[in-house]
């Protein structure tokens, strides 16, 4: 971390002294999304606030946005018209950070139509929070900080983790690949990979604090210093790190940590050294997620996705061969532009042949400044529900077929927690990612505990300890 912002830390740290002030954080995205929230969490309580969740007795309300999809913005607007009545009476600071603030359009209307917000921030500019608080507590002037250009790898900033047994770690920013559907690499920038060493050092520190599962995450995880390689520049290797397959075989060796997760990969960066890593190293979860996105070569292609739909079939044939109770989950996008009733027949058919143990499924969502928005051929909204509704359909039944399979298995689960539904039951999930919930003392939370799976639910199995 900058040495500036450590010191406007300390600065804002030593205004709000002894005011016993609170915060609110709304994270509004996917999993690096809430690997940010962390960090901001971290900053902020430096600064000498405690979290709250009630917005009304905060003092200091962040949003942390998405713009991958629509939705993200109907809820950032409708909860903006929410906090604007806190700022009119108790002068609330309202920040607003977030990939949606890379997106010029978004901060015009933001500026036309909320015109109370004190702070906006970018995906490159989080670590500055520090500095824009400052300015904000010194003479309450509206702050935009955002910048176009690629960040750096900023290191060592306070985090302030959600979970004690499980923890997210970034491995890389950004994203070179440019599917025509996707707004992230206009908002997180081009492919920027964290260095080996600081990475480890942050995954040992968290084995020492008790931590017993990581993932790890990216926007291409798979392409870990792919683009430090091909351009031949100079990073500094460190217990022979140099590529995706090595970090896994590294972190593997860490004593303490128990499981490796990681999203998301992408199909075309699967390469046979990752796969033979996956075999070979116990820790890492044999729950690949290997986002499809449509089952149709002639969709895929005007996705810009860089494989068909046998180049697809081929690999997850190629890991069954290879890996031992390997299992899949993937994202699924239902009517890009152009999708004919073959080209959805085709995703029907790859989610048949593979039998995901979950699909993530997502209809389309026009981004502006991508290059789908601009494509004429469309899909009216009832097509594209009509054909949602049928993937659904199809995934549900398959998951209920696969939840009876499980009953009277042995499932080695890792026992994250009291239930949240019902306190009496612990609950945890399987190398595969599913839910179980059991009966038995606290002392098990945190462990790995072989279950025997004893009745099955849509969404959760049930377990007994063996
Ligand atoms: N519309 C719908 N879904 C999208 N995703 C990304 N962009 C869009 C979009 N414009 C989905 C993809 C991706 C997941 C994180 O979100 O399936 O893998
Ligand atoms: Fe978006 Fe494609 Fe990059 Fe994933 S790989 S972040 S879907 S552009």
């Amino acid at each position: 971390m900058i040495t500036s912002q450590l010191e406007d830390i300390e600065k804002v740290a030593k205004i709000n002294e002894g005011k016993n002030l609170k915060y609110s954080i709304l994270t509004m995205g996917c999993q690096q999304n809430e690997n940010d929230s962390e960090k901001l969490s971290g900053i902020i309580e430096k600064m000498h606030y405690t979290k709250t969740e009630n917005l009304a007795e905060s003092d200091l309300i962040v949003f942390n946005t998405c713009c991958v999809r629509e939705n993200a913005e109907d809820r950032l607007f409708g909860k903006l018209g929410e906090v604007k009545k806190y700022k009119e009476e108790k002068g609330t600071i309202i920040a607003i950070g977030g990939c949606m603030m890379q997106e010029k359009h978004i901060v015009e209307k933001l500026k036309e139509s909320y015109p109370f917000f004190d702070i906006v921030f970018g995906t490159h500019t989080l670590h500055k929070f520090p500095t824009d608080l400052l300015e904000i507590l010194s003479n309450r002037k509206r702050i935009e900080d955002i910048l176009d250009i690629d960040g750096e790898v900023i290191e060592g900033l306070p985090i302030k983790r959600d979970d004690n047994i499980k923890a997210s770690v970034t491995i890389m920013n950004g994203c070179n690949n440019f599917c025509s559907y996707c707004i992230v690499p206009y908002v997180r920038g081009r492919e920027r990979s964290r260095l080996p060493k600081d990475i480890l050092g942050e995954i040992k520190c968290l084995a020492k604090d008790g931590y017993k599962e990581i993932t790890l995450l990216g926007q291409n995880v798979n392409s870990y210093l792919r683009v430090e390689r091909e351009k031949n520049k100079t990073f500094e290797e460190y217990e022979g790190v140099n590529s995706f397959a090595t970090l896994l075989r590294a972190i593997n060796k860490i004593d303490g940590i128990e499981r490796i997760r990681f999203i998301s990969p992408h199909p075309k960066d699967f390469t046979d050294d990752v796969i033979e890593a996956i075999r070979d190293c116990n820790k890492v979860c044999k729950l690949i997620h290997l986002p499809l996105q449509s089952g149709s070569t002639n969709v895929l292609k005007v996705m810009n996705r860089k494989y068909t739909k046998e180049q697809y079939l081929n690999l997850v044939e190629k890991m069954r061969n290879t890996i031992p109770n390997v299992t899949f989950s993937t994202d699924i996008i239902v009517g890009f532009p152009g999708e004919t009733e073959e080209d959805f027949a085709d995703t029907l058919d790859v989610v048949k042949k593979v039998n995901f143990e979950q699909v993530y499924m997502f209809i389309y969502s026009r981004r502006v400044g991508t290059p789908g928005d601009k494509m004429e051929n469309q899909i009216p909204e009832e097509i594209k529900h009509e054909r949602f509704n049928r993937l659904k359909e199809l995934v549900e039944s398959q998951i209920a077929v696969k939840n009876k399979e499980y009953v009277g298995t042995t499932q080695t689960v890792l026992i994250e927690g009291k239930s949240k539904t019902n306190e009496q039951m612990l609950t945890g999930r399987t190398d595969s990612n599913k839910v179980v919930v059991l009966e038995a003392q606290e002392d098990l939370i945190g462990k790995m505990a072989n279950l025997k799976i004893v009745s099955e639910h849509m969404w959760y199995l049930k377990g007994e300890v063996i």
